[in-house]
This record gives C-alpha cells, sequence and structure tokens, in this order.
C-alpha cells in the first residue's frame, strides 16, 4: 500500500538489529487517519470471505485492529498477555515467544469470545518471525474457528515469519514488504 510505504520512508527509523521504529505513527502516537485507509484495503483484499470477527494480541495490534474493524463492521478481540501462569477460568491459551524481546507471554483468550464458525481475520502491525501469527493461529485452532487470513500492517520479508505463515497455508496480506533495510534506507518487495 503505497501510503503506508511513503509514511514508513519519511518517519521509519531503521535501528540496529533490524528494528524498525514507526513509532511515531503506528505503536505509540497512532495515525488513525492512516489505520483507516489500511482498515478500508484489508476489506477490500478480504470482501466475500465471510469475517466475522477480528483476533489480534497485545498490545499494538489493539488500535490498528479496532480501526479495521470498522470498517468490516465487525467486534475485534484481542488476546491477552499474562504473566502469571496460574490462570483460572475458561480460556484457551498459548505461550508465545518473542525473539525481539527475549521472553515469553502465555496469552489467553476466553472461550466465550472465540467459538467454531467463526471466520477469523488476523491482525497485527509487525510480521517479523511470526510467533504472535502463530499463537493466534492456536488459539482459533483450540476453538475450532476457521481462519480467513491475516492483516499485516508491516511484514520485514527479510525475516522467517512470512513463509512460516504462509506455509500453514494461511493467506498473509502485508500492506508494506519490507525487502532490506539498513540506516537511512528502507527497500520494498
Ligand atoms: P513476531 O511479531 O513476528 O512474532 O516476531 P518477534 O517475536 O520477533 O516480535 C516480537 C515483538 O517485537 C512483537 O511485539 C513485534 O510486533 C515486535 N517487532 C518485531 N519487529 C519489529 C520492528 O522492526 N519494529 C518494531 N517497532 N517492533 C517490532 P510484541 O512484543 O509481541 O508486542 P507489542 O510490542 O505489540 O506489545
Amino acid at each position: 500500500m503505497r501510503e503506508l510505504e511513503e509514511r514508513i520512508r519519511r518517519d521509519g527509523i531503521v535501528e540496529d538489529g533490524d528494528v524498525l521504529k514507526v513509532d511515531g505513527f503506528l505503536n505509540h502516537q497512532m495515525d488513525v487517519e492512516l489505520f483507516g485507509a489500511m482498515g478500508r484495503e484489508w476489506a477490500r483484499l478480504f470482501a466475500g470471505e465471510g469475517v466475522n470477527k477480528i483476533l489480534t494480541i497485545e498490545a499494538s495490534g489493539i488500535g490498528i485492529a479496532c480501526i479495521a474493524a470498522q470498517a468490516f463492521g465487525v467486534p475485534v478481540v484481542f488476546a491477552k498477555k499474562s504473566r502469571t501462569k496460574n490462570i483460572a477460568g475458561d480460556v484457551y491459551r498459548v505461550e508465545v515467544p518473542s525473539f525481539t524481546h527475549g521472553t515469553v507471554s502465555t496469552v489467553i483468550v476466553s472461550r466465550r469470545f472465540l467459538l467454531p464458525g467463526d471466520r477469523l481475520l488476523l491482525i497485527d502491525d509487525f510480521l517479523a518471525n511470526g510467533a504472535a501469527l502463530e499463537g493466534l493461529i492456536a488459539l482459533a485452532g483450540q476453538a475450532g474457528a476457521q481462519i480467513v487470513g491475516a492483516g499485516v500492517a508491516i511484514e520485514k520479508a527479510f525475516q522467517p515469519g512470512g513463509d512460516r505463515i504462509r506455509a500453514k497455508g494461511v493467506r498473509v496480506e502485508s500492506l508494506a514488504r519490507i525487502k532490506s533495510m539498513s540506516p537511512g534506507q528502507i527497500e520494498f518487495c
């Protein structure tokens, strides 16, 4: 999506260690006009797929998912990261490692909000190693829900996540795919 690519070129900062900083418009300060355009683009791409719910994960996926949900006219469920190991209640749960932060989160969703027969669109801000989306796919599987696809804002295509998720048969629509980057230079696919 040209508008997102231009914004990344203008305001994105490539930091050491393959990290793209986009906190001026995506995951700290948030440009909701841009989110609206992204949501409409996913709605166009997944039109006719019968999406009835959007599933995302804390934290920075939530804002993007909420605005996208307006374009689809469906609710958003976000998977919660929990620090406690002993989670009571009726939840689906999965362990999600973060390669970037070197941590593992237990991620949960109430059984009340993921149902067999749901047609889910997964939404997240970044696709890097794919651990977050794999966690959401696992939660959907536990619920017997169907995954229509995944809408990603920025895919770092030089990292393995995109290939891993597509190899599972999930349609991934990334609005900006970065082929390579280094400080001061970003190349899109
Ligand atoms: P994944 O997102 O594909 O699972 O890959 P990875 O485990 O490497 O990512 C760990 C976290 O780092 C994720 O956020 C992800 O969104 C974020 N991330 C990955 N690459 C970049 C990057 O280049 N720039 C920025 N700004 N973030 C990146 P998280 O810790 O799970 O959650 P949250 O930050 O949304 O709370």
